[in-house]
C-alpha cells in the first residue's frame, strides 16, 4: 500500500485553498444520526479515512449510510441492528465510544471495546464512564474482553458534573440524554464551538438543549426528525494547518470557508508575531507573511476554547522555527502531543524539551496529572533554522500534518511515512498542497 509521500522543500507557496467540513462535527453528527426517525442528510462531509471508517462501523452493525455525492451523505436514522460494536472496526476510529448513546436509546444496553484513535498521552474515558454512572447507566469493563459493558436501568435523569471537561465526553452525554423522559444538567461542560454545532444539529430536528456558559441542560425529547439537510461547518484545525504552511513557507495563501469565531485566538497569534492576516469577503482571509519584516518569537500555551487550541500548536511549532528568537510552546490539554519533536529535530530544528513549574499542576493540566511522574509537556525552539530534508515517520493526526509542512518549508527532498495517519483527518492533501505549488506526491 502507498503510505509515504516524498515531499520537495523550500518553495513560497500561495494561492488559494478551500477548507473542508470540520472532521470533529462530520463524525459526532453522523453518529447522532442513529438517535434519528427516518433519514438524515449532511452536507460538507469531508472524504478522509475517519469518516470512511466510521461508516464500515456503521454498515457492521446493519446501519445504512452512503454518499448521494461527493459531500452529502444519507444516513437511515435508527437502523441498525446490534447493540455490540466488533473491536476490529471500532478500534480504528477514537469515537466509536459514541455508539453508546444510539445503542441505549434502542436496546438499553451497549458493548463497547476500549476506544482507539490517535495516541495522545493514555486518553482513558474514566470521566465519560462516571458520568454515565452518575445517570444510572451501569457501566462495568472487562478486562479479559477489554469491553464496556452498558445498561440502562431507568430514565436517564439527572446530573453530571464533570471534574474536569472533556469535549467528547460533553457530546456523549448530550447524545444520551436528547431523546427520553428526563431532564439532563452538565455542569463544568466543554467550550468547543464542535459541542454547539451538535446542539445546533439536535434542536434543528426537535431536540430541547440549551448551553448557558458551561452549563448544558437537555429536556429529553420523544424523537428526533430531520426537516432540512444539516450543513458542517469548515475545519478549524484544517485552517491552522494552512495559515502555518503560509507564514513558514514565507508565502501568501487565501484560505477559504473560515468561521472567523472558530478561529478567533489564532488569528490574534498570527497577528502577534509580525504575519499578516487580512480579512476579504465572503469567509476569504489572506494570510501572508510580512512583505518587508521577519516573524517574531512567542510563547504560548495551549488552552480550551476560546483560548490557542492543543490541535494548533505542532503545525504552529514550525512557524516558529523559522521566526526570529526563542519560543515556548507549553501543552496543557493532552500529555504526549509532542511526537513530531524527535522527527523535526532529523530534519535540523532545535527544539529541547523544558520544565516550567506550575503552581497547582493538577488543575492547569486537562488530563489526569499524577504526582511524581515525568511528563514533557513544555518545548522550546530555537528560531530561523535552515531546515533540511530527511525521512520522516508520522505518530498522530496533527503531527502528520506538521511534518507535511516541515519537509514543505525544509530545502531538498524527504520522504514522509504514515501518511494514512494524516489523511484521517485531512481531505484531498494531497491535491492541495499541489495546487498551492507544493511539489509532492504519494508513493
Ligand atoms: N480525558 C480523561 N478522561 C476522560 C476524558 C478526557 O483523562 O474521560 C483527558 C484526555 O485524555 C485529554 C483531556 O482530558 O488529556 C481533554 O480531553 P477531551 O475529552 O476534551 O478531548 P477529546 O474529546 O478526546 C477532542 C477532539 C480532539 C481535540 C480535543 C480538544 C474529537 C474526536 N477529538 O478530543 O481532536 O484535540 O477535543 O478540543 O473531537 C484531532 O482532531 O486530532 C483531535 C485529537
Amino acid at each position: 500500500m502507498e503510505d509515504a509521500y516524498i515531499i520537495k522543500g523550500g518553495k513560497r507557496l500561495g494561492g488559494e485553498v478551500e477548507l473542508s467540513g470540520a472532521k470533529n462535527i462530520a463524525l459526532k453528527t453522523i453518529i447522532a444520526a442513529l438517535l434519528f426517525d427516518g433519514p438524515v442528510i449532511l452536507e460538507n462531509i469531508p472524504r478522509i479515512r475517519d469518516v470512511e471508517e466510521l461508516l464500515n462501523l456503521i454498515k457492521s452493525i446493519g446501519g445504512r449510510a452512503e454518499f448521494i455525492n461527493v459531500n452529502k451523505l444519507k444516513i437511515e436514522g435508527g437502523c441498525f441492528d446490534k447493540n455490540r460494536l466488533d473491536f476490529v472496526f471500532a478500534s480504528k476510529i477514537r469515537v466509536s465510544f459514541l455508539f453508546f448513546a444510539p445503542f441505549i436509546l434502542k436496546f438499553n444496553s451497549a458493548e463497547i471495546p476500549n476506544p482507539g484513535g490517535c495516541r495522545l498521552g493514555l486518553r482513558p474515558i474514566d470521566r465519560i464512564v462516571d458520568a454515565m454512572k452518575s445517570l444510572s447507566i451501569q457501566v462495568n469493563y472487562e478486562t479479559t474482553s477489554g469491553y464496556y459493558y452498558a445498561k440502562k436501568n431507568s430514565k436517564i435523569d439527572g446530573l453530571v458534573k464533570f471534574n474536569k471537561p472533556t469535549h467528547t465526553g460533553t457530546e456523549l452525554i448530550i447524545m444520551l440524554a436528547v431523546v427520553g423522559e428526563g431532564q439532563v444538567i452538565i455542569e463544568n461542560a466543554a467550550m468547543e464551538p464542535e459541542i454547539d454545532d451538535l446542539i445546533n444539529f439536535l434542536n434543528l430536528a426537535g431536540a430541547r438543549i440549551e448551553r448557558r456558559g458551561n452549563l448544558i441542560q437537555i429536556y429529553s425529547v420523544k424523537s428526533l426528525k430531520q426537516k432540512t439537510s444539516f450543513k458542517i461547518v469548515s475545519d478549524r484545525n484544517e485552517a491552522a494547518t494552512y495559515i502555518s504552511l503560509a507564514l513558514a513557507t514565507k508565502g501568501n495563501i487565501v484560505i477559504s470557508n473560515i468561521e472567523k469565531h472558530y478561529i478567533q485566538a489564532l488569528i490574534k497569534s498570527v497577528k502577534s508575531i509580525g504575519g499578516l492576516a487580512e480579512e476579504k469577503k465572503n469567509k476569504k482571509w489572506k494570510f501572508s507573511y510580512p512583505p518587508f519584516g521577519e516573524l517574531n518569537a512567542v510563547n504560548i500555551e495551549t488552552s480550551p476554547y476560546p483560548g490557542f487550541m492543543t490541535d494548533w500548536q505542532p503545525p504552529w511549532a514550525i512557524l516558529l522555527t523559522q521566526a526570529r528568537g526563542e519560543s515556548i510552546i507549553h501543552e496543557r490539554i493532552f500529555e504526549n502531543r509532542f511526537s513530531y519533536v524527535e522527527e523535526l529535530k532529523k530534519l535540523g530544528a532545535q527544539i529541547e524539551f523544558i520544565t516550567i513549574k506550575v503552581n497547582d499542576p493538577k488543575k492547569y493540566y486537562h488530563f489526569n496529572y499524577e504526582e511524581g511522574k515525568e511528563y514533557q509537556q513544555a518545548i522550546k525552539i530555537i528560531g530561523q533554522q535552515q531546515l533540511h530534508g530527511g525521512v520522516l515517520t508520522i505518530a498522530d493526526l496533527r503531527a502528520g500534518a506538521t511534518l507535511a509542512i516541515a519537509a514543505l518549508v525544509a530545502e531538498g527532498e524527504s520522504v514522509v511515512n504514515n501518511v494514512s495517519i494524516l489523511e484521517r483527518g485531512y481531505e484531498n492533501f494531497i491535491e492541495k498542497i499541489q495546487k498551492l505549488g507544493g511539489n509532492i506526491k504519494k508513493i
